[in-house]
């Protein structure tokens, strides 16, 4: 591991660079120092741009064999090296080793879907066009091409694999990308670049660069940079989009993720199951993912048998060093997360919300936390807590659950205990999200499906083969002349 006094170099179009400041890696777990890197200079960040630009036509046409190998190189040496990996996960973001493992797993996971997809990409489709007159002898050939390099920026909240679902996806489609990091987790992404550059793909399909936050609005308007694809904060994200109207800007924002418990879902083992599940993906990384489950709305048919699992689940959570194997729950991101959190449960609590477990803070540590009768417009239910925070609600039917999952402003995923199949498929009509789980948790997500929000969760959808149609479009060529 890098120590504060060597800065980690970043990657600069595919070479290592040492950079004119440093940014200093630090455990939100106890304080210590993690690491350091360089933080380019304008001047360097300008070169990035500029060979990115340079290099986007030539890798628009490299073979799809060449972008397979080196995408499944980056497969081979994840697998390599995951238990390091994972440790660097934990230590710069505080969580738990197991899901940090998690973490570097579906990373391979994503690196293998690009490579397939690398090779079965882009094969087009021709159509006839001799259905009219003027079209005889005509064929229309499509196929799809780069909008042009990509800007990735990147949440601290999977420092590893939301960079590999937007660096795998562009590297797969031939697309230069410019990676930029969360600066509180920027070691991951680093090392990631180190994979990349044992490969051969050209100078300039790849920088990863720990830019400071007060410089992006320049990169984000930079015009050879036509594509933005980027992952945070609902309020960060929508403004970059709205800087630059004329971009193509994919966004993955927030959510407040519903777990919806229907009346028949009612056995013993189903409510154990769904208390299960739910304490656990409302604390996986301390709240601090996007699908964690925020809200539980149960049937009133259910919710007295539900709510006291639910509590004795949470509670059962084993808590502390994310180092340790056995550690579910670590802390936030930072004690200002932490105390954010914390603020926003007090809050709900002075407006008659009742605490069933948790509410108190260590620290950057919220102990996991429930709460029941929370007003519908406190913080802690409308807006995205990204925190170890669970509301429950009670309702009376299906419709009246499906409203109350749809009274956010938030629309990502949402997850449905149920085995009635045709209320799966009314919740499917119903709900407005990105995906729906049944049987599970919202939290569920395998890194090929289309993953996306719409409402202020986001525009755009990734998922390997999604984000790779996300950085292209299609180009018509009207062959003429033809005896078909
Ligand atoms: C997110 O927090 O948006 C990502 C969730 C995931 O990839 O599991």
């Amino acid at each position: 591991m890098t120590t504060a006094t060597t800065p980690r170099p970043f990657w600069l179009a595919g070479r290592a660079a040492a950079g004119e400041g440093t940014l200093e890696v630090t455990s939100p777990w106890d304080g210590a120092t993690v690491g350091a890197v360089g933080v380019p200079s304008r001047a360097q960040t300008e070169e990035a741009v500029a060979a990115a630009a340079d290099v986007a036509h030539a890798f628009a046409a490299t073979p799809a064999h060449v972008r397979a190998a080196a995408l499944d190189h980056v497969v081979r040496r994840l697998g390599e090296r995951a238990e390091e990996i994972a440790r660097l996960i934990t230590a710069e973001n505080g969580k738990p080793i197991m899901w940090a493992r998690v973490e570097v797993s579906r990373c391979v996971s994503v690196f293998r879907w690009a490579a397939d997809e690398a090779r079965r990409f882009n094969g087009g489709t021709a159509q006839r066009l001799d259905a009219d007159a003027g079209g005889t002898g005509r064929l229309a050939l499509t196929r799809r091409f780069p909008y042009g390099p990509v800007l990735g920026i990147a949440p601290f909240n999977f420092p590893l694999n939301l960079c590999a679902h937007k660096v795998a996806p562009a590297l797969a489609a031939g697309v230069p990308i410019i990676l930029k990091p969360a600066p509180a987790t920027p070691l991951s992404a680093l090392l990631l670049g180190d994979l990349l550059a044992e490969t051969d793909l050209p100078a300039g399909a790849f920088s990863v660069l720990p830019v400071p936050n007060d410089e992006m609005p320049a990169l984000v308007r930079d015009p050879r940079l036509p594509v933005i694809s980027f992952t945070g904060s609902v309020p960060v994200g929508w403004s970059i989009r709205d800087s630059v109207p004329r971009k193509r800007v994919t966004l993955e924002l927030g959510g407040n993720g519903a777990a919806v418990v229907l009346a028949d879902y009612a056995s013993d083992a189903d409510l154990d199951w769904a208390a299960r599940r739910i304490a656990t993906f409302s604390n996986y990384q301390a709240g601090q993912s996007c699908i964690s489950v925020q809200r539980v709305i149960a049937d009133a048919a259910v919710h007295d048998r539900l709510v006291p699992r639910l509590v004795t689940a949470v509670e059962g959570l084993v808590t502390g060093d994310p180092s340790d194997d056995a550690t579910e729950v670590g802390p936030l991101i930072d004690e200002n997360a932490a105390r954010r959190v914390e603020t926003w449960v007090n809050e709900a609590r002075d407006a008659g919300a009742r605490v069933l477990t948790g509410g108190t803070r260590d620290g950057a540590s919220l102990r996991p936390t429930v709460l029941d009768g929370v007003p519908r417009d406190a913080k802690v239910s409308c807006e995205e807590v990204f925190g170890p925070v669970l509301s429950v609600s009670r309702v009376e039917g299906e419709q009246e659950a499906f409203a109350a999952a749809n009274d956010s402003a938030f629309g990502l995923q949402a997850g449905l205990f149920t085995h009635d199949i045709q209320a799966a498929f009314r919740a499917h009509r119903a709900l407005e999200v990105g995906g729906v789980v049944v049987g599970d948790v919202p939290s569920y997500r395998a890194d090929q499906m289309p993953y996306g929000g719409v409402k202020d969760s986001g525009v755009g959808r990734e998922g390997v083969r999604f984000a790779m149609e996300d950085y292209t479009y299609e180009r018509v060529m009207v062959l003429t002349g033809l005896d078909l």
